[in-house]
């Protein structure tokens, strides 16, 4: 598919604005579509107000050629706006789509899977079983690896403040990272080769999440204690905290996603796409070369 319009929801998100940035500077004429107009637009791309599922700016995908759907809403007040948001929003979001006769491509992950016990990876798969996989593509992406933002950001800022490593279950869960900009990259090949279906898009070996936890503490060069955790107390306990409103860095059902990863195999995905993306000791060692430095080598 040559570059023209593609709209992007969840554009002030992590992967939704680095997504816009990447292309933008490859030719597309983005829209992106988010709550709150993110701080910065790349150059000649146009805001458009999205908050799922009520409320969506339609202009935004009148023309448009794709449609990549990124928004989803993590840390909403109950499992009932969940829904709404991430199921009856993504439903609403491919209604547009299918209208404007755009290739939709919805962002999942590798959590998606028949064993997930969250409803993080079961709002995802339940999203790809709505989809037809001759027109439609899903990206079902690792741990994103990013400096700015995420899941590991907020590890590794843990690592910096505390020292400390919460590891859950014994830590031995395998987590298949990619860089973000390896993953940016992938949705420009996808697009380019108007790829549908389902592709996976991580590091094919992974890492365990403790020895993430360590290689990240030895790139900073910080000292780390290991706090380990049982899984079924800690996620009663998450539980208790978010029936009391109280807003912690984890929540209970990121324990159940944690709790039922599997290793996938990216190979003939990766193939598809032609890309060979760094493992996490690249990934980490690019974001982390800059970083401010301080205490000992473990
Ligand atoms: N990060 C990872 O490691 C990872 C791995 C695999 C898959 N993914 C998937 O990648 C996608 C992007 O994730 P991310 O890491 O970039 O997350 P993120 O930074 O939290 O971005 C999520 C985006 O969704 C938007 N959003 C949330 N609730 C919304 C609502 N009700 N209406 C409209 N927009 C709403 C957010 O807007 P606001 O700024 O207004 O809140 C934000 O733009 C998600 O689908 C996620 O499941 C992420």
């Amino acid at each position: 598919m040559n570059p023209g319009i593609i709209a992007i929801t969840g554009a002030s998100g992590l992967l939704g604005s680095a997504l816009c940035a990447r292309l933008a500077a490859s030719g597309w004429r983005v829209r992106a579509l988010s709550r709150a107009r993110p701080a910065s637009l790349p150059r000649g791309s146009t805001h458009h107000a999205c908050d799922l599922p009520g409320s969506i700016d339609e202009s935004a995908f009148e023309g448009a050629h794709a449609v990549i759907h990124a928004a989803y809403s993590m840390r909403s007040r109950g499992r009932e706006e969940d829904r709404r948001t991430n199921l009856d929003g993504s439903a609403r979001v491919l209604h547009l789509a299918r209208r404007a006769k755009a290739r939709f491509v919805f962002v999942s992950s590798v959590s998606a899977h028949d064993a997930a016990q969250g409803f993080y990876g079961q709002s995802k798969l339940a999203v790809e079983h709505t989809l037809d996989p001759e027109r439609d593509l899903i990206i079902r992406p690792g741990l994103i690896l990013s400096k700015e933002a995420g899941l590991f950001a907020r590890m590794r800022r843990t690592i910096s403040t505390t020292g400390l490593a919460p590891l859950f279950g014994g830590g031995r869960q395998i987590i298949q990272t990619i860089h973000l900009d390896d993953l940016t990259l992938a949705f420009q090949r996808a697009l380019e080769l108007d790829l549908t279906g389902t592709l996976t898009v991580c590091e094919p070996t992974g890492l365990t999440i403790r020895d993430l936890f360590l290689l990240t503490a030895r790139l900073e060069r910080r000292p780390l204690r290991i706090v380990p955790l049982p899984f079924g107390p800690a996620i009663a306990a998450l539980r208790l905290a978010e029936s009391l409103r109280l807003r912690l860095p984890v929540s209970s059902d990121n324990l159940l996603g944690l709790r039922s990863m599997r290793l996938t195999d990216p190979v003939e995905s990766l193939r598809r796409l032609g890309i060979t993306p760094r493992d996490a000791a690249t990934s980490l060692a690019d974001l982390l070369a800059d970083a401010p430095r301080g205490g000992a080598a473990p």
